[in-house]
């Protein structure tokens, strides 16, 4: 079992799979980003043997994110052996949806039975503006193939005067197909020449602007995440908040971050991390790595530290430590 200095029990992995995507929404990336070398980045094979040395540490709940996970090379491997991994309560991914019919017969063989998916916009061409280049209609067909299946959770970020006006049509959308939702606030990750500060509305806002036309009832739905969830009333959908500026949900904390380079973060908010590429490839045995791993457990930090008005906080982009 895994239990850092602050006595939190750590059985949540996010691992990314690749900084790559074919997208390159705004408030996540830079246009023009440069991604990380290929032979600096762990191979399936590594990832299959890093995710059993967590498993058997007492990681039950892994989240396969990026970048974009569905376009990493080798991709269906790793489900695939994750997915039969009989000690792993939950596998679970974090995807913007554009490949989600290439992958959905290894997605449902492997056991998979929630995702998250992104969508921040009904409007083709806003979606086009803010993933600078998606298809909406690719992602709004993925969701109708999948949704049966698998159940979805929606992600938005939403954002003053990109999408805040499209609150109404994105939770009706998620309303009719029984869809949950979570808005996500806006993080300082990488400097992206995006103006994060102007465009920012924070989870009360949001709150405020559903409950003009919608009435929430407080549920305590814990999917082990830090949103704070909210039912509509005479629907199956459940709205969550995520809101690292407004309200500190790191005391309780479970989960950890393993980028596509094979470093540790131990906060999505903070610089440190720990080298376990170095470690995983020098040893035969799994031992060293597992000793690196619970020695790093006594340097989490007891919590980020967001500031939106510093631009350049942490140069770190979502995309590569995995949302
Ligand atoms: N702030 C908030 N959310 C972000 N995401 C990506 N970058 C940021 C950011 N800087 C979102 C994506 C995805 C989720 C994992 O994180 O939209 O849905
Ligand atoms: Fe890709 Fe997700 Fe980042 Fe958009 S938010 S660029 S979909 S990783």
């Amino acid at each position: 079992m895994l239990v850092d200095q602050y006595q939190r029990k750590i059985s949540y992995l996010r691992l990314s799979v690749t900084d790559r995507c074919d997208f390159r929404c705004q408030y996540c990336m830079s246009e023009d980003i440069e991604f990380m070398p290929k032979q600096q980045m762990l191979t399936i094979e590594e990832m299959t043997r890093l995710s059993q040395i967590f498993i058997n540490l007492g990681i039950t709940k892994i989240r396969l994110t990026g970048g974009e996970p569905l376009v990493r090379r080798g991709i269906d491997d790793l489900i695939g052996s994750l997915g039969k991994n009989k000690k792993l309560k939950e596998l679970t991914l974090t995807t913007n949806g554009s490949q989600l019919d290439k992958k959905y017969s290894i997605l449902k063989k492997s056991g998979i039975k929630r995702i998250n998916v992104s969508l921040d916009s009904l409007n083709a061409k806003h979606f086009k503006a803010i993933t600078r280049g998606g298809d909406l209609n690719q992602v709004l067909s993925n969701l109708e193939l999948i949704k049966n299946n698998i159940q979805v959770k929606l992600n938005v970020v939403l954002m003053k005067n990109v999408n805040d006006h499209e609150i109404n049509d994105l939770l009706n959308y998620a309303i009719e197909r029984h869809f949950n939702i979570t808005f996500i606030e806006q993080m300082p990750l990488g400097d992206i020449g995006f103006d994060r500060y102007n465009s920012f509305i924070d989870s009360d806002k949001t709150k405020e602007l559903i409950e003009s036309n919608f009435s929430l009832i407080k549920i305590p739905l814990s999917t082990g995440g830090p949103a704070d969830y909210w039912k509509i009333k005479n629907t199956d959908t459940a709205v969550g908040f995520i809101s690292p500026h407004t309200h500190n949900f790191c005391e309780a904390c479970n989960r950890i971050r393993v980028s596509a380079d094979g470093h540790l973060h131990l906060c999505l908010g903070q610089e440190n991390k720990i080298n376990l590429i170095d470690p995983l490839r020098a040893s035969q045995s799994d031992h060293e790595v597992e000793k690196v791993i619970l020695e790093a457990m006594l340097v989490k930090p007891k919590s980020h530290d967001f500031d939106l008005q510093s631009k350049t906080q942490i140069i770190r982009f979502m995309s590569h430590t995995g949302g």
